[in-house]
């Protein structure tokens, strides 16, 4: 008898324990994508596309705050395969990065499981293909992170939202290799053929009803060209860039560089009609459009010409646009408190870094450096040889923090080592003619500056030094520089890198190492159970 009560009470302990632990752990939320070539169409010519699921582009991930997600990758390909998670920063653990620095690419035929939480996130992210130039051609998709329920966000809830990637296309290369090739060959990439939304060429359309407000989330996923999105007759206004409320600014139209993602704000308050979305390229000869309807529920008039017009060269007006788009000070963040609490202006800086860009040739053949160092992947993971001390594969004095002009390019493994916690100022410089569009993995970066000519310390004067936007991908300007300060807080080896696809590829990229003396759980997690090893990298016994 009193044996059964005693069970009884276990039972209720161990049951309210679950229950508790339960409600205690974050959702989770499980996929599994197969990853297979296929033929698509967007121009009515059989081209071969990387698919996901059947799908091009892949599935979407939509995600609340601190979901956790679990995605089992089944490589069908004939070569290895990776995908990294833009701008969800895989807080302690760089080992989901999905990049040649952090992990082993997926052989073909084999199957790879990433882990982690979309912690303290919220907004418009993506994913794509980090190896190759397989994006070029698919893989890539849409990542979005709503708000907790208990967290409010500074704007009213739109009735409806819809998601648009915006990518780059090429007609004339039958697949991403033929792409590959003409990189390997030494050749740049012309300017793409045309652009597509969500994979389509002038024939989506996205339905909303008159009097309602539709957020639009918008991503460049793009390999080459900036683009400016408009919606005709109808204003944007700017709510959310890449995790950050910003203030609610309203445009007419919002230039989008490669990598970067933007949510806007729509009110359908226009007669009932169709009107033409327009997304169409900056800074390039030709400029290319592609278009798609937002259409009036039960409205049969079609929209009408002309396009609403946008700038085309005018670098200057993006400039001032850019630095119209600013931080909420008194918004919240994924968290209930203000973003703004953090004054990131009066930190002191401990390290200054300049990065600049140049196109040179090495054996002959194109290549791009940072600093003068062409980054090169060396067959073992940095990340795993920086945690198995395994010598050899990259040196710590590869790159230097500020670059000697004149001096010749050389390939290398370019990683810069810093300590948790270090507040750096990096500034981009662009001495080339062509816009730049740098990214960075695990961190988002306050954008303290924009400016023409090359950089010098007495530009801190005009830094932004109180209400800048937090982003993890910043465009500079040609013959121009832009500066960002991070606080790198996330241990672990991080991908800076040129969204420019090609330039990526032939070498314009590096690595943060953020570390200190100390292994701790609290500050990183530990290798993975799943961990591929490939390289020097053996599997520990
Ligand atoms: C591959 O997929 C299977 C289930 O389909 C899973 O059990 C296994 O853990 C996956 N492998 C890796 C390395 O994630
Ligand atoms: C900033 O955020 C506050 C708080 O949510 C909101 O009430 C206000 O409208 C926002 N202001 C702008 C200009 O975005
Ligand atoms: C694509 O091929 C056509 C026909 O061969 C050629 O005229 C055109 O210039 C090419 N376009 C690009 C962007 O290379
Ligand atoms: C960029 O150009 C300026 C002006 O010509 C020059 O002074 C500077 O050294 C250049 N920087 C690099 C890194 O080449």
């Amino acid at each position: 008898m009193k044996g059964a009560i005693f069970l009884e009470i276990l039972i209720g302990i161990l049951a309210c324990l679950c229950v508790f632990w339960v409600n205690a752990e974050d959702p989770y939320r499980s996929y599994t994508w197969t990853v297979t070539y296929g033929t698509i169409s967007p121009f009515g010519v059989p081209q071969q596309g990387i698919l996901i699921n059947g799908q091009f582009p892949g599935p979407a991930i939509e995600a609340v705050t601190n979901d956790n997600i679990i995605v089992n990758l089944i490589n069908k390909l004939d070569e290895p395969f990776l995908i990294t998670w833009n701008g969800v920063k895989q807080r302690r653990t760089t080992w989901q990065d999905g990049v040649l620095g952090t992990n082993c690419p997926i052989p073909p035929n084999s199957n790879w499981t990433y882990k982690f939480q979309m912690k303290d996130q919220i907004g418009t992210f993506n994913y794509f293909p980090s190896t190759k130039v397989h994006r070029a051609f698919g893989g890539f998709g849409a990542v979005n992170v709503a708000q907790r329920s208990v967290i409010s966000v500074p704007y009213h809830i739109p009735d409806g939202e819809f998601t648009l990637l915006v990518s780059d296309w090429f007609k004339n290369f039958s697949s991403h290799k033929a792409l590959q090739k003409r990189l390997e060959d030494g050749y740049s990439l012309p300017v793409p053929d045309a652009l597509l939304i969500n994979g389509h060429h002038n024939s989506l359309s996205f339905t909303g009803q008159k009097g309602k407000t539709y957020k639009f989330r918008v991503s460049n996923v793009g390999i080459a060209t900036s683009i400016n999105f408009r919606i005709q007759g109808h204003t944007l206004t700017l709510v959310e860039v890449e995790g950050a409320h910003c203030l609610q600014e309203s445009y007419e139209s919002i230039d989008i560089h490669v990598g970067q993602s933007v949510a806007v704000v729509v009110a359908m308050h226009g007669p009932p009609k169709d009107y033409y979305i327009v997304a169409s390229t900056r800074f390039t000869k030709p400029i290319l459009t592609t278009t798609a309807i937002l259409h009036y529920d039960g409205s049969n008039t079609p929209p009408s010409l002309p396009l609403p017009i946008a700038p085309t060269y005018h670098i200057h007006w993006s400039m001032k646009q850019a630095r119209t788009i600013r931080t909420n000070l008194t918004a919240n963040a994924a968290r209930p408190n203000p973003q703004g609490s953090f004054h990131y202006g009066t930190i002191k800086v401990v390290r200054t870094i300049v990065l600049a860009n140049s196109a040179t040739k090495i054996n002959n053949k194109l290549r791009y450096a940072v600093n003068g160092i062409s980054y090169v992947n060396p067959i073992t993971p940095l990340k795993l040889a920086d945690w198995f001390n395994i010598p050899g594969v990259f040196d710590l004095n590869t790159i230097k923090d500020t670059p000697t002009p004149g001096a010749p390019a050389k390939l290398g493994a370019s990683v810069i080592p810093t300590t948790l916690h270090d507040y750096v100022e990096i500034v981009f410089q662009n001495n080339e003619t062509s816009v730049q569009s740098w990214h960075l993995d695990g961190s988002s970066f306050y954008v303290v500056g924009y400016g023409s000519g090359t950089w010098t310390a007495d530009i801190r004067k005009r830094y932004n030094l109180n209400d800048a936007i937090t982003r993890h991908t910043v465009q500079v300007y040609p013959q121009s520089w832009s500066a960002i300060y991070v606080s790198l807080d996330n241990k672990g080896v991080w991908n800076l890198r040129s969204a420019i696809w090609e330039r990526r590829y032939l070498g314009q990229e590096l690595y943060l190492r953020v570390s200190n003396d100390e292994r701790s759980l609290f500050t990183e997690t530990d290798v993975p159970p799943n961990a591929l090893f490939c390289g020097k990298a053996k599997r520990p016994q």
